[in-house]
Parts: structure tokens; sequence; C-alpha cells
């Protein structure tokens, strides 16, 4: 399936069907863990059957029901990267898992810390968490009710990104998968700057979730750009690639 399709067809969902992933499932999943582990300084793992986490929490915002499966990212306290490392693995994550039929939501504030059965050293931090697994093909009215508490809609490219010349067709291309990218509250804070024929990307405070959104905002632009990718770090450029 075409990327765009692919990110087109991704929704945060929130109401799931209770049941574990299948072993074909958990497989493909984990390839993906253990690819984008090796390639990125975070760590990540897949619970199965398990909804620990998610017991007792009561905002409306977070109203998760039949969650069984969610995968835990964290890493090293001194990666000053951690929060965009976990964006960038996470969203490539959940890219396959939306292109094999699976329903996710990333969940960065609505679950219980506390309650996490996998084991973080102290010098580690827990950055957050993404519920995977099958939902009904429609949503309910109750959770397009809580969706709509942080509404859909896309910014327009013009308000993500400044430039001193007309934008080339690969970089709409890549701020249009921008535009599908998921961000906390749907904020979609990260600021892109097209200068002196070099782009950059930023976000205000990188410590935040924004350091998150950040990761999976140029995720999202080196697929739908598909000429090269970004480096890693706050404000960093975009590296053009020979394809
Ligand atoms: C870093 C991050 C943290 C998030 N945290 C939560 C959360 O705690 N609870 C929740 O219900 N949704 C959470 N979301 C999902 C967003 O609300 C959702 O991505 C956004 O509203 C856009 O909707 P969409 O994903 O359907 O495009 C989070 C998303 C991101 C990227």
């Amino acid at each position: 399936m075409d990327i765009l399709e692919i990110m087109k067809r991704r929704t945060s969902r929130r109401s799931y069907n209770n049941k574990p992933l299948t072993d074909e499932q958990v497989k493909q999943i984990n390839e993906v863990i253990e690819y984008g582990m090796n390639k990125y300084n975070v760590k990540a793992e897949l619970l199965v059957g398990n909804d620990d986490v998610f017991k007792g929490f009561t905002s409306s915002y977070g109203m998760f029901s039949g969650v069984n499966n969610y995968i835990v990212f964290y890493g090293k306290v001194d990666n000053q990267n951690l929060n965009e490392e976990v964006g960038m693995l996470g969203e490539e994550i959940i890219l396959r898992a939306t292109e094999i039929g699976l329903s996710t939501c990333w969940v960065g504030g609505t679950y219980s810390k506390k309650l996490c059965p996998v084991k973080i050293d102290d010098d580690e931090n827990l950055v957050c968490i993404v519920a995977i697994g099958e939902t009904k093909e429609n949503t309910s009215f109750r959770e397009k009710f809580i969706k709509g508490l942080s509404k859909r809609h896309s910014k327009s490219i013009d308000l993500m990104i400044t430039s001193d010349v007309e934008l080339p067709d690969w970089i709409i291309n890549g701020m249009k998968a921008v535009q599908l990218a998921p961000s906390a509250v749907n904020r979609q804070p990260v600021k892109f700057v097209y200068k002196d024929n070099v782009l950059r990307a930023s976000v205000d405070d990188i410590n935040s979730y924004q350091g998150i959104d950040l990761g999976i905002a140029k995720i999202h632009f080196n697929l739908g750009s598909n000429k090269g990718s970004f480096k890693i770090g706050n404000n960093a450029e975009f590296i053009e690639e020979l394809i």
C-alpha cells in the first residue's frame, strides 16, 4: 500500500476489542521494534494480553477501553534526544501496524506509569506508551465524543512552514505527510523553515511531548518527500539523498 494511503488510514483509536495480538501480529510488530532499536537509541517492549497501565484511568481524554496490548517506550536519561527518537521509532511501528490492519493510539499522559510492568532502570526514563490492537470497523458514539475533545483537523501547510522561495514539490509532498501526523492533543507544534536551500524542523520545548511530536513529524516528512531524511536534534537539517 502507498505510504500516503497508510498515513490517511491511521487515526487514533481508543476502544479496542480486548483480544491479545495473534502470534503472527506479534512477530510483525516485533520485527519493526528490533530493527528500530538498532537504529535509534531507544528501548521498546511490546506487552501482549496485558492492560495493567489502563486500570483505573478515568479522565475523558484518555478514556480507553478494551486495550489488551501496548508498547512501552523508554531509554537512557542522558540521551538528549530521547523524546524525539521515541517519536521516530514509535511512528515507524504505528505506520507498519496500520499497514497490517491494526489500530493504535499514542498515550503520553492518560495511563498509570506506576502500574507499568516493564523494569525501568534508575538511569532510564519511561517516556510513553502506544496502545495497539484490533478495533471495530466503525467508531462508537462514545469514541467519537472522546475524539472530539482533541479535534482532528490539520493546520494548513502555510502555517507550518516558512520559506524564502516558492516551495519545491518534494517539500510540499513532505508537508502533506506531516499534515497527517499525530501530535499530543493535536497541537501540531513542529515548525519547518526552508532558507538558503536548507530545510530545518524545530519545536519550542524539546523536553516536553513536543519532542515526541518532532520525531513523529520528521518520520512523516521523510517518507512523504522521498528525498532523504532529517538529522536527529531540535532544529536539525534535512539531508538530501540520491535516490
Ligand atoms: C506524544 C503524544 C501523546 C499523546 N497522548 C495521548 C493521551 O495521553 N491520551 C489520548 O487519548 N491521546 C493521546 N494522544 C493522541 C492525540 O490526541 C492524537 O494523535 C491527536 O488528537 C490527533 O488525532 P489523530 O491521531 O486521530 O490524527 C497523544 C498523541 C501524541 C503524539
